[in-house]
């Protein structure tokens, strides 16, 4: 089963992802654990190209197909052999991402997008997004105080650089994905606390397992 973790910067889903790992391998799952960009060795060099601030002349354009390469590549080295192993696979960003930020944020053509990503994805769809979602401003609030922490301000820290504007239009992208495709993701409210967050995530993958039969 492939389960994908969508939201804007500092909605919490990377923690909720490693303790989710957590949760199912002690119910006994093999889990994947895995992100884009960033997922594949190819995907790790891309990562360093797509997230530092100082690629200020990186063009929307090579931006995407950058993004599109580092999927193909995912699917190819790690996901589909996972899922050929039975794992669960949890992925930290996948397409939606695409479809927010280069379309809701950065004004591509919807359409045009799908095509693209569907030319990189083979049919790989999710059985299953987990939508973090909180107001831009505490996420964002979220995201700063992390990169203060763990120093990752200028290297890792391109798209954080964007405006409120640019995130909340990223926001509402997702939530017009929800809404089109109730079915395949599902909304996490990510405002609460930590220990009700994971409940909600858990009991949208147990039904998912259970409609699929592995539970
Ligand atoms: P990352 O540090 O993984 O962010 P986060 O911790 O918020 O998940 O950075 C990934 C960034 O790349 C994030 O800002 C969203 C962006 N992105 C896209 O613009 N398009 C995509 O297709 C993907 C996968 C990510």
């Amino acid at each position: 089963m492939f389960i994908t973790f969508e939201g804007i910067e500092g909605s919490g889903k990377s923690s909720a992802l490693a303790q989710l790992a957590t949760y199912l391998e002690k119910k006994s799952f093999d889990v994947r654990l895995t992100r884009e960009p960033g997922g594949s060795a190819l995907g790790r060099t891309l990562r360093h190209v797509l997230l530092d601030a100082r690629n200020t002349s990186l063009s929307s354009r090579a931006e995407l197909f950058l993004f599109l390469a580092d999927r193909a590549q995912h699917i190819k080295d790690i996901i589909l052999p996972a899922l050929e192993e039975g794992e669960i696979v949890l992925c930290d960003r996948y397409m939606d991402s695409t479809f927010v930020y280069q379309g809701a944020g950065r004004g591509m053509d919807i359409d045009r997008l799908r095509l693209l990503n569907e030319h990189a994805i083979g049919g790989m769809i999710p059985d299953l997004t987990l939508l973090f979602d909180v107001p831009v401003q505490v996420g964002l609030a979220r995201a700063a105080r992390r990169n203060e922490e763990e120093g990752t301000v200028i290297s890792e820290g391109r798209f954080e650089a964007e405006s409120i504007r640019f995130h909340t239009r990223v926001r509402e992208g997702y939530l017009q994905l929800a809404a089109e495709e109730p079915e395949r993701i599902v909304i996490i409210d990510a405002t609460q606390n930590p220990d009700d967050v994971l409940l909600q995530c858990i009991s949208a993958i147990e039904k998912k397992l259970h409609d699929y039969g592995r539970l």
